[in-house]
């Protein structure tokens, strides 16, 4: 018997990355899952390869009637709802005086708003079968702390880390465990496109500023995506029944709580 046969997941933004490592753990453990993604075509490509028990799902997390076609999509396909993973962020990074409100609302839209209220659609449907449920929501070590460079996005990670808490507190009434992942770094397409920012904010050369993170992690490297799966089928499994509203560092030892 796998670790999660039967259940049925819908995954965000798991066209590339973190979300797709989780997507083919969880299949690889017995559960069907919905590559969710604002990116349709990718997140088919990534079903594709998945295989059977990956099927694709459009989802915008910023826009409501997205998010309800999405679980909708979900539960016509695998007839219930048992684990979400909020997966979906945005990234971007400037100076105090120069950031901009466009850049606010975007990322503030799909970090927070999409994590609440996916996580409140996902719990609406789980209620209503009646037998709880899992979720699991993306946070950051971002959001453990501000960085001089990425004042948005840290806040957005740490309004996902107090999400977690009271998400957590108020949905194991009804047998909804609530729980969030704080990866460090991890190597992907996120990666690179955060050195290119970082070596125009900071005149870097290309590839300088991965190389002084990856230097800083007590573990000695970036994290590839397979080393955060472990924790996110831990958390979704019964074994993690009595855990609720925690983040877990899954970060190489970069930041301890
Ligand atoms: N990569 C890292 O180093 C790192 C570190 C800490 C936390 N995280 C968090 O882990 C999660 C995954 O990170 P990643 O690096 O794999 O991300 P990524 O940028 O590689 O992938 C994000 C995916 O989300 C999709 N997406 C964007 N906007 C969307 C929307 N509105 N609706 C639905 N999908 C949307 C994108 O199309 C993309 O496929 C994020 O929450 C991120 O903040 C990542």
């Amino acid at each position: 018997m796998k670790r999660l046969d039967g259940k049925s997941t819908l995954v965000t933004g798991a066209a590339r990355g973190l979300g797709k490592a989780f997507a083919a753990r969880y299949v690889a453990e017995g559960a069907t899952v919905a590559i969710g993604d604002i990116n349709f075509e990718a997140a088919e490509a990534a079903a594709a390869e998945i295989g059977d028990g990956a099927y694709a799902v459009k989802i915008d997390v910023a826009r409501q009637e997205s998010i309800d076609a999405a679980i909708a999509a979900v539960v016509e396909k695998a007839g219930k709802l048992d684990i979400l993973i909020n997966n979906a962020a945005l990234f971007d990074a400037d100076n105090i005086v120069d950031i901009t409100r466009e850049s606010y609302d975007r990322l503030y839209a799909v970090n927070v708003g999409g994590t609440l209220f996916t996580m409140q659609a996902a719990a609406r449907q789980m209620i209503a079968q009646g037998h709880g449920g899992k979720i699991i929501n993306m946070a950051s070590q971002a959001g453990r702390r501000g960085e001089s460079l990425v004042a948005v996005y840290c806040s957005t990670k740490a309004a996902v880390i107090s999400l977690t808490q009271s998400a957590g507190l108020n949905l194991i009434q009804h047998g909804i465990n609530v729980n969030a992942i704080a990866p460090g770094v991890v190597d992907g397409e996120h990666w690179d496109h955060v050195d290119a920012m970082f070596a125009r904010l900071e005149g870097k050369a290309p590839g300088q500023k991965k190389a002084e993170v990856a230097a800083g992690v007590p573990f000695g490297r970036f994290a590839k995506p397979e080393d955060l799966t472990g924790m996110a089928v831990f958390l979704a499994s019964s074994e993690a029944d009595y855990i609720l509203a925690q983040t877990y560092n899954v970060d190489g030892g970069q930041w301890m709580s």
